[in-house]
């Protein structure tokens, strides 16, 4: 066992954020104080033999949904769990843990916490507090991540003195790119791969798109679309409640731009792209060669994405003008942030904008890799059940459309735009994960959903689900002659106007009138004169039945935007549990000799314990 002095970040990623920011922490370590460092996903990483024996480690993890740990990360993860581990197993380690996560979720960071959590209890040293960057913050994860860099920057410098020689790195000049691009066709490498890597190559399957059909009034403005996916060619299954996972491609117009714009050869032919240093860096992901490099530029690279501000340091070794460099120069600084905060995030600006106004000319295409990210798959909850559709996904989704804010150009999401146009027949990479939400297994559970929006897809999913066994179960009852308890369903569902986006209204309401949805209560926000009526306005119209079935072991769902909505449906369902505490007797208060404990106290338990039970769950994005 070797003991490795050198500095490891390890980083545990489920769509690539956390790689780009483990990319970048080595990288701002290694230019502010000469630190070499090695980056390393965690799925590669020879813990058991390596982590007792290593000096430090920064880990860099995001958080899954429902506060699991990335799938890359699930051996390691219970690696670390085993009970007879002694306590002082890691007694030698120093390490940090910055955690990625979406504080619309209650277990914001989950995977991080436990980490950090577990490490401690190991007997390793901790060198800095916990970084908790937050997707929903005003100005992303970048926030935190900016300010936990420097923190741990100081604290390396404790550990591993600067070199007296070291000069931070010069800024001012080019380093080699990240990748060496393989023009020829000379036996390649492509088979040196890795297993893992070839592993997360192969995860996509290609599916094939058969129905493609707008949901909402053409008169209206938001455009939900309703497709079907064909997966039958693949070896694709999928659960009720699972997430298709669904890798978009560039519009030919973004890319002809942009081909236009840095004069590329097109249709030339690339055989092979490895890494520069195959100790910090991953072949580039789900790249099928050879491919021409209009390919590339497809399906590739996040042209329409938001740079981020590596992008704009690097950006300055490709314009011409000095004032141009200089004004990269001041992006890529410390002063410079809010002022690139403004110029790039609030008005939107993805990576071609900013290229054309810098007049970049010439950036040669290996450096492409170091300047723009990759395509990250689009999560979809599928709204179809697998027992109704087997050989095909339905995913329910809308279009993203907006204004920038000063320039007023209209722009699309990069799926969104994908989809706008898409015709049957047009290969889709997929692949599909669960989700934490699942329908409760028995159809005696009573079952309570609440969707408005789009959120309503998995639980389209959840009722299908349920009307196919309901109705199975009647034709086996009939034979038999027995009855079988079945627990209520109710779904609440909210949109704007009745005629405009009453997303599958014939299917809700025939599943009511069938009698295997219980209870189907809509609301359209924007139909009302007074106010706004929302889903919570539904569900206090239900408390007593809502108590009642949570009192009888009912599964609790919230799906729908990650705005303020899922928080306002919580608060509802407290207020609905205090209510419920009360009038069943179940709370009496301290004056008359009862609880101790204040109401909000024990509705909030009870709402805790629901959550631990898998019993309230909430899909929000
Ligand atoms: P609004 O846009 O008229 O405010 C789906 O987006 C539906 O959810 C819309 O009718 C939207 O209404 C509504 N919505 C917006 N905010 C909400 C909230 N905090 N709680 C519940 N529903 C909300």
């Amino acid at each position: 066992m070797t003991n490795s002095n050198k500095l490891k970040i390890i980083y545990a990623t489920q769509s690539g954020s956390a790689q780009e920011v483990a990319e970048r922490l080595s990288r701002e370590i290694y230019n502010q104080i000469g630190l070499a460092n090695s980056v390393v996903d965690i799925e590669n990483y020879d813990f058991k033999s390596l982590l007792p024996n290593e000096k430090s480690v920064v880990f860099v993890v995001s958080t899954q949904g429902h506060g699991d740990v990335p799938d890359t990360m699930k051996t390691f993860w219970s690696f670390l769990l085993i009970r007879s581990l002694p306590s002082n197993a890691l007694a030698g380690l120093k390490f940090a843990v910055l955690g990625l996560g979406d504080s619309s979720y209650t277990t914001f960071n989950f995977a991080s916490k436990k980490l950090n959590q577990r490490l401690l209890s190991l007997g390793a040293h901790q060198l800095v507090r916990r970084g908790d960057a937050d997707d929903q913050h005003d100005l992303g994860i970048d926030y935190e991540v900016e300010k936990w860099t420097k923190e741990i920057i100081d604290q390396l410098t404790t550990i591993y003195p600067i070199d007296p020689s070291f000069t931070p790195i010069d800024r001012l000049k080019l380093q080699p790119s990240k990748y060496i691009i393989k023009y020829n066709d000379d036996g390649g490498d492509i088979t040196t791969t890795n297993n893992n890597q070839q592993q997360q190559q192969q995860q996509y399957k290609s599916t094939i798109l058969i129905k493609n059909k707008r949901i909402t009034n053409n008169e209206w403005t938001q455009d939900v679309r309703h497709l079907e996916i064909d997966i039958h060619n693949t070896d694709l299954k999928y659960n009720s409640g699972d997430v298709a996972y669904i890798l978009p491609k560039n519009s030919a117009s973004l890319v002809d731009e942009l081909i236009n714009y840095l004069e590329l050869d097109q249709d030339l032919l690339i055989y092979d792209i490895q890494p520069r240093n195959s100790d910090t860096t991953q072949k580039p992901l789900n790249i099928r060669y050879p491919v021409s490099v209009r390919e590339l530029l497809t399906c590739y690279f996040d042209i329409s994405g938001s740079p981020k501000r590596y992008f704009f340091e690097l950006l300055q070794f490709f314009v011409t003008e000095e004032s141009h460099k200089e004004r990269l120069q001041y992006f890529s600084s410390s002063e410079g942030q809010d002022d690139l905060r403004i110029y790039n995030q609030k008005e939107l600006r993805n990576y071609i904008d900013v290229i054309k106004e810098f007049k970049c000319g010439a950036i040669p295409l290996d450096y492409l890799f170091d300047l723009i990210s990759p395509i990250k798959a689009r999560p979809f909850s599928i709204s179809s059940s697998p027992l109704v559709h087997p050989n095909c996904v339905h995913v329910t989704v809308g279009l993203v459309k907006y204004t920038t804010p000063l320039r007023k150009l209209t722009r699309m999401g990069l799926c969104s735009r994908w989809f706008q146009t898409m015709e049957c027949g047009t290969e889709i990479l997929m692949y599909i994960k669960a989700s934490g939400a699942k329908p409760p297994s028995s159809l005696a559970t009573p079952l309570i959903m609440v969707g408005p929006g789009t959120g309503c897809a998995i639980f389209r999913s959840f009722i299908q689900e349920r009307d196919f066994k309901l109705s199975q179960l009647q034709a086996e009852q009939q034979q038999a002659k027995r009855q079988s308890k079945i627990g209520d369903s109710l779904f609440y569902f909210g949109n704007r106007y009745s005629e405009m986006d009453y997303l599958y209204q014939e299917e809700f309401e025939h599943y009511r009138d069938v009698g295997h949805l219980t209870k189907l209560s809509v609301c359209f926000s924007r139909e009302q004169q007074d106010r706004k009526h929302y889903v919570q306005d539904l569900m206090k119209l239900d408390s007593q039945l809502i108590w009642r079935l949570l009192e009888d072991g009912a599964c609790f769902y919230i799906s729908g935007s990650s705005g303020r909505m899922p928080k306002d449906v919580r608060q509802q369902l407290l207020t609905i549990i205090k209510e419920g505490m009360v009038s069943s007797g179940f709370y009496t208060s301290n004056e008359s000799g009862g609880d101790t404990k204040d109401l909000d106290q024990l509705a909030n338990d009870y709402l805790v314990k629901l959550e631990k039970d898998k019993r309230y769950t909430t899909e929000t994005w």
